[in-house]
């Protein structure tokens, strides 16, 4: 399995969860991975989970990173390619989603959830493109959420004494899947592409906290395929997207949730 081989990959938000099952897998499909993660300690502990599963301590590297920050951001591009000289795929994953506050409503709030889940990986992805467009070659992964098109569920975020609710999270995915084809638009004459995978339900840290365990038996009978994702579920599509298999395939929406939402 060596579909990367030779590549260098940032995964933002790869501390835990689903970005660190992409830098596991990508790590194993011969890709070396930067670990961006706004949190310190989990992206160290993240890095010795995967050398001690077998990953060479020189394929993966850790550096902090606030997606919304745009110094951070730029130290994070410059630390890649001084560690190592390239950068060819990005994988905008991390979000504000484990510390997501449904019930505030503020307008600050939005701002601050779309400086982060949106403007975040517009920054990463403005640190790299010179780059990706200089070498004619990169892959750039936005990550979504089925949230994007689930507007139904703004039903529940209705606060007891009626205003409009702001439900940042879904507002801020939807987002990503225009901001996915925007820049898909630009970058494809430079042999860049930039498409998007929208996660259905998936299992973990995160989800626990934020989904009512009540909850998540409800999406899995919303999905085709009667179950919800696990972090492992969402590695392929990346790796897809990424690969060489994925060389025409630009401005997409993979929305992978075993047939829950199934866009046209
Ligand atoms: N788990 C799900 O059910 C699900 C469903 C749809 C979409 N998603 C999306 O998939 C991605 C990963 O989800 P997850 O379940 O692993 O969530 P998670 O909360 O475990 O992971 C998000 C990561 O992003 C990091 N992060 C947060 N703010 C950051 C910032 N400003 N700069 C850098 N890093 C920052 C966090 O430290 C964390 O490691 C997110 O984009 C999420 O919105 C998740």
């Amino acid at each position: 399995m060596t579909r990367l081989a030779d590549k260098v990959a940032i995964i933002t938000g790869a501390g835990g969860g689903i970005g660190l099952a992409y830098a596991r897998r990508f790590l194993a499909e011969g890709a070396r991975v930067m670990v961006a993660d706004i949190g310190e300690e989990q992206g160290r502990a993240a890095i010795d989970q995967l050398v001690d599963e077998g990953v060479a301590a020189g394929d993966v590297r850790f550096v902090k990173t606030d997606i919304a920050d745009e110094t951070s951001v730029s130290a994070c591009f410059a630390a890649t390619l001084e560690q190592f000289e390239t950068v060819d795929i990005l994988v905008n994953n991390a979000a504000i989603y484990a510390d997501y506050n449904g019930s505030d409503h503020s307008l600050e709030y939005l701002r601050a959830m779309f400086d982060v889940n949106l403007h975040g990986q517009w920054l990463m992805a403005r640190a790299v493109a010179p780059h990706l467009v200089a070498q004619r070659w990169g892959r750039i992964i936005n990550v979504g959420s089925i949230a994007g098109y689930l507007h139904q569920l703004a039903q529940f975020s209705s606060p007891p004494e009626f205003e409009l609710s702001s439900y940042a999270y879904q507002q801020t995915k939807w987002g990503v899947l225009g901001l996915t084809r925007h820049m898909a638009g630009q970058l494809g004459q430079y042999n860049v592409t930039v498409n998007c995978i929208a996660p259905g339900l998936t299992t973990t840290a995160a989800t626990e906290k934020q989904v009512p365990t009540e909850f998540q038996p409800v999406f899995a009978q919303m999905s085709a395929m009667q179950r919800n994702p696990a972090p492992e579920h969402m590695v392929g599509a990346a790796v897809f997207f990424a690969s060489g298999d994925a060389d025409l395939v630009n401005g997409q929406i993979l929305v992978v949730d075993g047939g829950n939402i199934m866009p046209v």
